[in-house]
């Protein structure tokens, strides 16, 4: 059995716990930023929550392609801060209308490039979801239009601010892991056996074809929305592409973001007959100069087969830090006389989060205090590990990546698909827009 040591860090676990929601107020605010968001899901009424807990932001703009969830979070602004926000469907008549401080950008990931920049453009500051974008090549043009534009972005990669993961990280750092060679990052779930039926009747309440944009048409069907978005690779990239950043961007961050130069993936589909094709199970390995990184995803087995089905794992010389979610981080060191160090999780319900934190460095990046911790350069270029793989799993293939100039070698078909065709009339960014 193994004896944890739990530690006692107390500027950690005052970090995690004792700022309930609401009290995150930055002392002497006294403008109050404009915000609107884009995208009024699950994930963007989490975020939304600390937009109004944090006492800086009015918020003065509700977009989705949903009429009923545009209602359900204008109810929800009007009973937290008493003012009613305006209604939009469409986030270029939001932005242009308004022109807001801040955009929150929690849509799809095939929107993500278009919204962001179209927000930038109109002269916010962006928290934009993870992944960043659906193809890479749409990263390289949000990258640059940041610089254009010089607003600030924060990225929802909130374990950036997860204690536990700071002090693993840190540990990682200081050398107390030893030196790293291999890494192993996983996400395990249960076997689902869902077959998906088109009907191409969409419900009145919500715009089909803007929920498309600019990814290729495909017939509605009941279970895309919300959140099932996920099962298309038309608007995402597997499980790899959405919680998988998240691991790749740990990874990156430990290794002072170098890039992989190798990537091999392959996987498959429990039912090829099941009308949607996002992998259910998944490797892939990424060769570093000095380390290899190997991913594992399944949507196989029961539940509790895995005693930890989510997180990173460091190979080092001198033990094993595990990176995890509610499971915490743990350091088992290779000296059998000394205890695992295990660090307690820090994350806020709902949804074991550390959206508080994020926020709160993102209104200092804004302030000019800071860089924000998850900014533009370094979440494209975990988003482009996962894309990365995704080439690879398409092609068969393994891809040879040049990480300075940020282009795929000696392999033209590969290349083409850091790109894809937009559906009309949408235009596929220009990478200096
Ligand atoms: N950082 C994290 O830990 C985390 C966790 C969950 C989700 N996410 C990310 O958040 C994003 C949303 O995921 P979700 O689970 O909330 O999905 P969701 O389906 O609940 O929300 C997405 C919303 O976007 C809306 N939408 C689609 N097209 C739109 C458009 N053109 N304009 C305005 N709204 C539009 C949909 O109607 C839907 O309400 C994804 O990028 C996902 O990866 C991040």
């Amino acid at each position: 059995m193994i004896r944890r040591e739990f530690i006692k860090n107390s500027a950690l676990a005052g970090l995690a716990f004792s700022q309930p929601a609401g009290s995150f107020i930055i002392p002497s605010q006294t403008k109050k930023y404009r915000t609107v968001i884009i995208g009024a899901g699950w994930w963007g009424n989490n975020i939304l929550g600390e937009a109004m807990a944090s006492g800086a932001c009015d918020i003065v703009g509700v977009c989705d392609v949903d009429q009923n969830l545009v209602d359900e979070t204008v109810e929800r602004v009007e009973k937290l801060m008493g003012n009613r926000p305006k209604k939009y469907t469409d986030y270029r008549e939001l932005l242009h209308d308004l022109k807001p401080d801040i955009a929150i950008i929690a849509t799809p990931e095939h929107w993500h490039a278009l919204q962001t920049i179209e927000a930038l453009k109109t002269g916010c500051h962006v928290y934009v979801e993870k992944p960043i974008a659906h193809t890479i090549n749409e990263g390289k043009a949000i990258v640059a239009a940041q610089k254009k534009y010089g607003k600030v972005i924060q990225v929802g990669l909130h374990r950036r601010t997860s204690p536990h993961i700071i002090k693993g990280q840190q540990m990682l750092r200081n050398g107390e892991v030893g030196d790293v060679k291999m890494i192993k990052a996983c996400v395990y779930s249960r076997t689902t056996e869902t077959m998906v039926k088109p009907t191409d009747n969409p419900p009145e309440y919500l715009d089909w074809d803007l929920y498309l944009g600019p990814a290729a048409y495909q017939a509605y069907e009941p279970s895309v929305h919300p959140r099932g978005f996920r099962k298309y690779l038309n608007m995402t990239n597997g499980t790899i592409g959405d919680w998988g950043v998240h691991w790749m961007d740990q990874i990156l961050w430990w290794s002072e973001e170098q890039y992989p130069k190798k990537i091999y993936s392959t996987g498959g589909m429990v039912n090829p007959g099941c009308g949607y094709d996002a992998p259910d199970y998944q490797s892939a390995t990424f060769d570093f100069d000095n380390f290899i990184v190997e991913w594992e995803h399944r949507r196989l087995g029961g539940s509790g087969s895995e005693k930890s089905p989510v997180g990173t794992y460091f190979y080092g010389t001198k033990g094993v830090m595990f990176l995890g979610f509610y499971d915490g981080a743990t350091f088992y060191p290779n000296d059998r006389d000394k205890e695992p160090v295990h660090i307690e999780h820090g994350m806020h319900d709902p949804d074991g989060q550390n959206i508080k934190e994020l926020w709160q460095d993102f209104l200092e990046a804004i302030e000019g205090k800071k860089q924000p911790v998850a900014g533009i350069e370094s979440s494209h270029r975990a988003t482009t590990m996962s894309l990365l793989a995704m080439i690879s799993y398409k092609t068969g293939r393994q891809i040879l990546w040049d990480g300075e100039a940020e282009m795929i070698l000696d392999d033209p078909e590969a290349l083409s698909l850091m790109q894809r065709e937009y559906r009309e009339p949408w235009e596929y960014p220009e990478i200096n827009s």
